[in-house]
């Protein structure tokens, strides 16, 4: 349990606070790259709790701003693309990526002797394209490294971007990147009874383990069903520093939009089968899901994903810790405030880095993380035939063609159709 003071040193993430800061350390994911593949085009995102627009203008250069004009306050969303910049359509001043103002056509006319746009910048964070995502990076410069985690290597599959507005604080979201148990009832045991499967409740979790590293956590659990060799605890999945995690074949983060919102950004990836000659993806695929069903308000419940929006929204706008009652199933939840405690020390105290932060450019361009085969095409297999290690026989494509022809994406509610047929078309499903 944490006390309310406690409580609002972990979830309170605007500028100033401990959260906010150490969260602005680290490039965050904030849109798919495919959103602007149409051509320039603003986008007005709220990030940390600032109100920004992000753009790409005429010459492909992508910008993260104010909202607001810094002559009287227009919003920047209606701003004019140029070759390089973005211009405030009310009265014409102009910038660049990093804020510079590079006109300002009246007062160039009158006065330009005066250099009044050297006085003026316009708020400008750096952004930047990697794995299909764009990263805006809020922190003190010189921003550090992105990463480039080993799995977005992955060449041979499906990838997809998916994301969701969940309309609750971050930090209850990442408590769940480090909760071993739930997915045993939130998504096993409750997705059978919300099938009207009124059938025995999955084999229950005997033992967890948690290891804390560089990039964030791994978690491991033995099941009745499983032991000690199984790669749920020789390898485990990660709770991935600060605010993410990765299962083995898809990555998750929580973006805290404010600290009553969060932007849910899947990045997964679908082995396809080996021998296939792929065809040419321009840009990863990329979709947002809604929360509620449109027209009942109802929580949607029927996906993985969505099982967890619903309990993370459950929990409270901002869940109350001080009523929490933690048990041995919430060690992992424990090892992450203090590790996250100590970060924000480590930034308050102004002591250089905080954990996970890369500075050496080779590091960064290729960070490993442990990683489960499920995302092995032997394990795809398996979970599309229910049979491992076994041939593909012609019964079997069909079985697979059937399932992924029935069933939506499984993780999480929405995939709209035309994405759902370049999967099927991308992975040979399509006859
Ligand atoms: S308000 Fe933007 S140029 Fe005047
Ligand atoms: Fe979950």
């Amino acid at each position: 349990m944490l006390s309310r003071a406690e409580n609002d040193r972990f979830v309170r993430v605007g500028a100033g606070t401990p959260m906010g800061e150490l969260l602005r350390r680290y490039w965050q994911p904030i849109a798919a790259a495919g959103e602007f593949d149409s051509g320039p085009r603003t986008k007005s995102i709220k990030l940390l709790g600032e109100n920004l627009v992000l753009y790409k203008d005429k010459g492909g250069n992508f910008g993260l701003v104010d909202r607001h004009c810094p002559h009287r306050r227009a919003d920047m969303r209606f701003g004019i693309l140029e070759d390089c910049g973005i211009r405030c359509s009310y009265h014409g001043w102009m910038f660049d990526e990093t804020g510079k103002c590079l006109a300002q056509p009246f007062e160039d006319q009158v006065n330009a002797k005066a250099r009044f746009k050297d006085k003026i910048t316009l708020k400008a964070y750096p952004v930047r394209e990697n794995a299909g995502l764009l990263w805006a990076y809020m922190g003190p410069l010189p921003a550090p490294e992105l990463p480039h985690y080993e799995p977005f290597n992955w060449d041979h599959g499906f990838k997809q971007l998916v994301f969701a507005v969940v309309p609750c604080n971050w930090f209850q979201c990442q408590e769940n990147s480090i909760d071993p148990v739930h997915f045993e009832w939130a998504h096993a045991n409750w997705g059978k009874r919300l099938r009207g499967d009124e059938g025995k409740y999955v084999p229950t979790h005997v033992k967890l383990g948690f290891e804390e590293f560089d990039q964030g956590f791994s978690y491991k659990r033995v099941r009745e069903d499983t032991d000690e060799n199984d790669q749920l605890w020789t390898v485990g999945r990660v709770c991935l520093w600060p605010n993410g995690m990765f299962t083995g074949d898809h990555f998750e983060w929580r973006v805290p939009i404010d600290d009553e919102n969060t932007l849910s950004v899947t990045w997964s990836y679908t082995m396809a089968d080996p021998e296939r000659d792929l065809p040419e993806l321009t840009s990863i695929p990329w979709w947002y899901g809604p929360v509620t069903h449109p027209e009942t308000g109802e929580w949607i419940t029927s996906h993985v994903m969505n099982q967890d929006f619903s309990a993370w929204v459950g929990q409270g706008v901002i869940a109350e810790r001080s009523f929490e009652h933690l048990g041995q199933s919430d060690l992992g939840i424990v090892k992450l405030r203090k590790a996250l405690k100590v970060a924000m020390d480590v930034v308050e105290k102004g002591e250089g880095d905080p954990k996970g932060v890369i500075r050496d450019p080779e590091q960064a361009k290729c960070v490993p993380l442990p990683t489960m085969t499920r995302s092995s095409y032997e394990e795809y297999k398996k979970i599309a035939f229910g049979k491992a290690g076994e041939s593909w026989t012609p019964e079997d494509e069909e079985g697979v063609k059937k399932r992924t022809h029935s069933f939506d994406y499984k993780f999480q509610f929405g995939q709209p159709d035309h994405i759902r047929k370049q999967f099927l078309e991308f992975m040979g499903f399509d006859k």
